[in-house]
């Protein structure tokens, strides 16, 4: 049998489908079934990162541990598969210690009613991590495009992440102050109860194929595909009327999916759809994240031939905000405008960079 296997703060989660319904977002599993409170969840739509967790996951492509954040209120919980989640709790509590950016928050005043405070640290820690702590004072003011606070003021929380920045200005280094002494009382003792909200409809059937994932409720079936071929197993096998293909899932936050497709296909886990090489112009695949091409173009800026790049990447770096770019992709984006006339795409003006359509369906 199946099932979809993740960590959240270390411990191994297993979800062999009846414990989910079609419309569970990894935000509502870490808030209601496993009672980890701490990442909150206020717009439902990626634009207020109140609900951002940090991922760790191992690059389909490129094969290395990668660290980036994401809004769980995007991210469906069977996307999750094979991915080692962090929430704030995690990241430091009463218990075991606070961690220094939630130390800084505090000293800095950079917090009041709180809610919006752990998705400024999970955004935080995950740059941090995936930068190995060396970000600059201009990285992080870039980066939190996508966390909004509605008491504090943004002074005081810019300050304290600024604070961590390589190049931090003497008078937030002369402010860093020493939190050890933090209060440690323990006090996080997880509740015991269990969800009585089970769907009997969502049950796990056998695969017949050695990679491809299948989860099946009555109504819709959950497919993770690991090549190309896998997609095309499942089309075969299910017809191509209704289905939908499912990378980061962030356009549900521009556009609210009412009754979903009756095939849904995960392929965020497709290497060949991350490639990127070089033939007459350069070629990306079209399951590449926005992030990831932020990445190529940095990268192919250096060549004569593409130093035109740097104006994409300036755009890019425009477009939603750092937790969307992480898991949004360039054939969602472009499926978006195809099945919303009136979306702006990223790659409006794209001309050479060229997505591998493939995908798009
Ligand atoms: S709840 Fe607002 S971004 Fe997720
Ligand atoms: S501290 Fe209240 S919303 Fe940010």
């Amino acid at each position: 049998m199946d099932k979809i296997h993740f960590t959240v703060n270390g411990e191994q989660i297993s979800i062999s489908g009846s414990e989910v319904s079609p419309d569970t977002s990894l935000n509502d599993y870490i808030r209601s079934y496993l009672s980890f409170h701490g990442t909150k969840a206020m717009c439902h739509e990626g634009g207020c990162g109140a609900c951002v967790v940090s991922v760790s996951h191992t690059h389909p492509e490129t094969k290395e541990k990668h660290v980036f954040a994401v809004n769980s209120c995007l991210v469906h919980v069977l996307s999750c598969h094979e991915w080692d989640i962090t929430t704030v709790e995690g990241v430091g509590n009463r218990r075991d210690g606070y961690h220094p950016i939630q130390q800084r928050m505090a000293s800095f005043n950079g917090t009041q009613c709180g809610y919006c405070t752990p998705g400024w640290v999970m955004n935080m820690f995950s740059l941090y991590e995936s930068s190995n702590k060396t970000l600059t004072t201009q990285q992080i003011e870039k980066s939190f495009g996508g966390n909004i606070c509605r008491c504090t003021g943004y002074r005081p929380i810019l300050d304290a992440l600024k604070s961590f920045a390589t190049d931090a200005d003497q008078r937030l280094r002369d402010r860093v102050q020493d939190m050890e002494d933090l209060d440690r009382i323990k006090c996080l003792k997880r509740c015991e109860k269990k969800c009585s909200e089970t769907e009997e409809d969502w049950c796990v059937i056998e695969k017949e194929n050695v990679a491809l994932l299948h989860v099946e409720m009555k109504a819709n079936r959950w497919y993770k595909a690991y090549t190309v071929n896998d997609i095309f197993q499942v089309l075969n096998r299910e017809g191509t009327d209704s289905y939908r293909l499912i990378a980061g899932n962030t356009g549900k936050g521009v556009f609210p999916i009412v009754n979903d497709s009756r095939v849904l296909i995960d392929i965020s886990s497709i290497a060949a759809l991350k490639e990127v090489y070089k033939d007459a112009n350069l070629v990306v695949g079209a399951g590449m994240t926005l992030t990831d091409l932020m990445a190529t173009c940095v990268r192919w800026t250096r060549e004569a031939d593409f130093q035109y790049l740097q104006q994409f990447h300036e755009h890019l770096d425009l477009v939603a905000h750092v937790p969307v770019r992480n898991i949004g992709t360039i054939g969602g984006n472009l499926a978006m405008k195809a099945t919303h006339n009136d979306f702006l795409p990223t790659f409006f003006f794209c001309r050479t960079v060229e997505a591998t359509a493939t995908i798009v369906g």
